[in-house]
């Protein structure tokens, strides 16, 4: 058994407490495929496909492996039609979703185990009032979009979210923002982690099928949290781009923002880790981020 074993690894069926981040539009099935088949959750970002593409997206995973995986969507009113009677169909081991609350008793009642996003303790414990199996606490430092949805958009760093969470709630919490090494995860592990979840150290994988600009993007840039692109609060690389949509006008709602950003150029969202991101097989990724959190967890019981 590895070091690492929590009691998140059994409610998830993984080897190793280590979640790769839904991330949609930027990584593609192949990537859960490789991350689930190599010990760890793979998720397909399924919120922007349709219904036909997420039940084929499903199919491609289920091809590579039989392990489980995670099918993400976001909640209404942003959840696509059609899509969530896909997951109750297809059945996925895990459903989790983003930016609100996605009621988890018919997809309980089938089976599926069921993750909620939170960016406050206020959220963690309406996650968990509304029968949510974990909550993923998402703190300040990460990529892509917030999913606060309870009172505006606060920004908690991880370390704090974590044991203020882990405190308030009775289910398992695992830790999203800012990972991309081992020994990250094995601090957050012992503030009250059940597990982690890493979306941009996975961009840099080859199966995450990421284009060159983006990668450039994270590695050479800061990265700010901001609604200029998208009307929504997200973090992303600070392009000249998003500059400009900073300075500019207010933002259009979200999602519509986007339409007029999108015009102006394109938008790489990561996480405040992304400078370190490391470029290595999906499998070689798990294997390395296992190794050094064992490293870490067993010098702290030297
Ligand atoms: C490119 C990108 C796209 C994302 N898309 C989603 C998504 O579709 N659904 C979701 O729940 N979270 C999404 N997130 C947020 C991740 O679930 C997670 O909170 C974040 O990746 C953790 O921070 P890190 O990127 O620093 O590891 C996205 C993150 C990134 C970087």
């Amino acid at each position: 058994m590895s070091l690492l074993d929590t009691p998140l690894c059994e409610l998830l069926g993984v080897e190793f407490p280590i979640v790769q981040a839904p991330m949609a539009n930027n990584a593609l099935p192949a990537l859960a495929a490789a991350v689930s088949a190599a010990g760890a959750l793979g998720s397909i970002g399924g919120a922007a496909l349709s219904a036909d593409e997420l039940r084929a997206a499903i199919r491609e995973v289920r091809e590579t492996t039989d392990r489980p995986f995670a099918v993400n969507l976001f909640a209404p009113p942003y959840l696509r039609e059609g899509t969530l009677e896909v997951v109750l169909e297809e059945r996925p081991h895990v459903f989790s979703f983003t930016f609100g609350v996605v009621d988890p008793a018919p997809l309980r009642e089938v089976g599926i185990v069921v993750l909620g996003t939170a960016t406050t303790t206020e959220e963690a414990l309406a996650l968990e009032r509304a029968g949510a199996d974990a909550v993923v606490a998402q703190g300040t430092e990460a990529g892509g979009h917030r999913g606060s949805f309870l009172d505006g958009f606060p920004l908690v760093p991880l370390a704090e979210l974590v044991p203020a969470c882990a405190d308030a709630v009775s289910v398992p919490v695992v830790a999203a923002g800012g990972i991309v090494d081992g020994a990250r995860i094995a601090q957050l592990l012992r503030l009250g982690a059940a597990g982690v979840s890493l979306g941009t150290a996975f961009l840099f994988t080859p199966e995450a099928g990421r284009p060159p600009e983006h990668l450039e993007a994270l590695r050479s840039l800061e990265t700010v949290v901001t609604d200029a692109y998208t009307g929504r609060p997200m973090r992303a690389a600070r392009t000249p781009v998003l500059e400009e949509l900073m300075a500019g006008p207010s933002p259009l709602p979200f999602p519509e923002q986007r339409k007029v950003a999108a015009e102006k150029g394109q938008l790489f969202m990561g996480g405040t880790g992304a400078s370190q991101g490391r470029e290595l097989a999906a499998a070689e990724l798990v294997r390395l981020l296992v190794e050094e959190a064992e490293a870490a967890v067993s010098s702290y019981s030297d």
